[in-house]
């Protein structure tokens, strides 16, 4: 079985050329799902989207269509095009109807066991050909790709927040992945209009490698009286051009997030600079995990509650 499909990918010519992904799956339409979903679109490509009740089938659409109505109001699309792009997608709460993608990008939560079901799940009801990824930004890929039988048709595609504006996509190859595969998975990234950057599967891939330590720096600093979050915020905004602080991304990303990618890449480098600073584990412990709490490093309630 495993053989036949590795045969069809290889000598799939389409597939080499990634033209043949015509219908993408994505599993999951919270921040990053929804985006995934919407720039697959954009790029003419037919989306299913797979949420897990009507609920949160109806929060992913609202968020698809505000941020495509943010980007009218801006002028960067006109209602035709907003229309267009919102025709070409599907939703669903039922995986079965991802049968018929070419590719299913999974963006649920960051739980192993959770994807291995996933992806097991799918791996039943997809064709041979279909290629499946994952939008982990620190779990293994290939951990997930051995739940199913097509771990040379598995990549990961780590996408970064807001989707849509980022210009960036990871394409992570398992050592199981095929050339033809990743190769697709590469000319699909290109394809929604993003800068790809190729990496292996390790924790944190590229970006999460070099970032996540900055991140618990900051916090470190701030813990040991170095300055205050603002001053430092300003400092690295000004002084290296960043478009956040680093107390403004960890808002911005979640406390929580951060926390748990920090934990993952701690147990298995075991070195310092990934360990995470008391201060960041006692504001998650205490629910300040950033924005989406509405407070993190910085206060974001209103109106501000009295003191
Ligand atoms: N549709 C289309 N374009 C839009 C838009 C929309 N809905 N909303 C905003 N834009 C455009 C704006 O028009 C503007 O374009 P121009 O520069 O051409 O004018 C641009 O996007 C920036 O928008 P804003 O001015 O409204 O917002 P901003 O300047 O405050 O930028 C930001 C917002 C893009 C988020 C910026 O602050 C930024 O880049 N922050 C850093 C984010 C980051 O680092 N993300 C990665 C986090 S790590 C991660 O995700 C991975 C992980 O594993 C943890």
């Amino acid at each position: 079985m495993s053989i036949q499909t590795g045969m069809s990918i290889q000598t799939g010519m389409s597939i080499q050329t990634g033209m043949s992904i015509q219908t993408v799956g994505v599993v999951g339409c919270g921040l990053m799902g929804s985006g995934i979903a919407q720039i697959s679109a954009q790029a003419g490509l037919k989306v299913i989207v797979r949420e897990v009740d009507a609920k949160a089938v109806e929060a992913g659409r609202k968020k698809i269509d505000g941020f495509l109505g943010k980007a009218v109001e801006k002028g960067k699309l006109t209602a035709e095009e907003k229309a267009r792009v919102l025709s070409n997608i599907t939703f669903t709460t039922a995986l079965e109807d991802l049968k018929p993608c070419d590719l299913v990008v999974e963006a649920i939560i960051e739980n192993l066991e959770a994807k291995r079901d996933l992806f097991g799940a799918l791996d039943k009801l997809c064709g041979p050909h279909a290629i499946f990824a994952s939008n982990t930004s620190s779990l293994a890929v290939g951990d997930m790709a051995a739940s199913t039988k097509r771990a040379q048709n598995f990549v990961g595609l780590h996408f970064f927040n807001p989707v849509p504006l980022m210009k960036l996509v990871e394409v992570v190859r398992t050592l199981e992945t095929t050339e033809a595969v990743f190769a697709s998975a590469c000319a699909f990234g290109e394809k929604v209009g993003k800068t790809v950057v190729r990496a292996k599967d390790t924790p944190g891939f590229v970006v999460n490698l070099l970032l996540v330590p900055y991140l618990l720096d900051a916090v470190r600093a701030l813990e040991s009286g170095v300055a205050t979050k603002e001053d430092i915020d300003a400092g690295m905004k000004l002084g290296c051009g960043y478009p956040m602080g680093p107390f403004e991304l960890l808002d911005f990303v979640g406390l929580d997030t951060t926390l748990y990618i920090a934990d993952i890449m701690f147990q298995e480098f075991k070195e310092y600079r990934y360990s995470a600073p008391p201060m960041l584990r006692r504001l998650v412990a205490g629910g300040r995990n950033g924005r989406k709490a509405g407070y993190g490093f910085y206060d974001y309630r209103q109106p501000a509650p009295a003191k």
